[in-house]
């Protein structure tokens, strides 16, 4: 896998970065949590985004994973509506990967696509009116 490092964000707080070029499509990181069923997940994701942080990351129809217990540096990676990664799921594993050949000091990120209450401004440029 490649490296990559946690750093303070334009976007927000915290963000993950290339610490070394990294191709396309190639696997950068599973997004790691524990697996919840969806019917369990409405209390943790209003308790999170009562501190205006989306952890739960929906997994399929049954499952979702949430990054606030046994997380690793992929919950901090950010979204954007022009992101230079994407998502793959593979059974239960959610899939980081490089949507282009992304250079060494780029922050990291992937378009969130959330079902939830769409409360958060994105701030991924001036003028973005995405709500995530
Ligand atoms: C998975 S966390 C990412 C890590 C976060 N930056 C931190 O330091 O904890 C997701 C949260 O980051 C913030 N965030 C991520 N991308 C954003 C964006 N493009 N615009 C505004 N906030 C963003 C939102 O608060 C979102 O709920
Ligand atoms: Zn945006």
């Amino acid at each position: 896998m490649p490296r990559l490092i946690r750093q303070r964000s334009s976007l927000h707080g915290f963000g993950v970065f290339a610490a070394e070029s990294i191709n396309k499509n190639r696997r950068l990181i599973d997004y790691a949590g524990e697996l919840v069923r969806n019917s369990e997940t409405a209390g943790r994701e209003a308790r999170y985004l009562e501190e205006g942080c989306i952890w739960v990351f929906r997994v399929n129809r049954a499952w979702s994973r949430d990054a606030g217990v046994g997380g690793n540096i992929a919950r901090f990676i950010n979204h954007s509506c022009t992101p230079n990664c994407w998502f793959e799921i593979v059974d239960k594993t959610i899939w980081i990967r490089a949507s282009r050949l992304i250079c060494r000091g780029e922050e990291l990120t992937y378009d969130y696509a959330t079902v939830g209450d769409h409360t958060i401004a994105c701030r991924c440029r001036p003028g973005c009116t995405t709500m995530l």
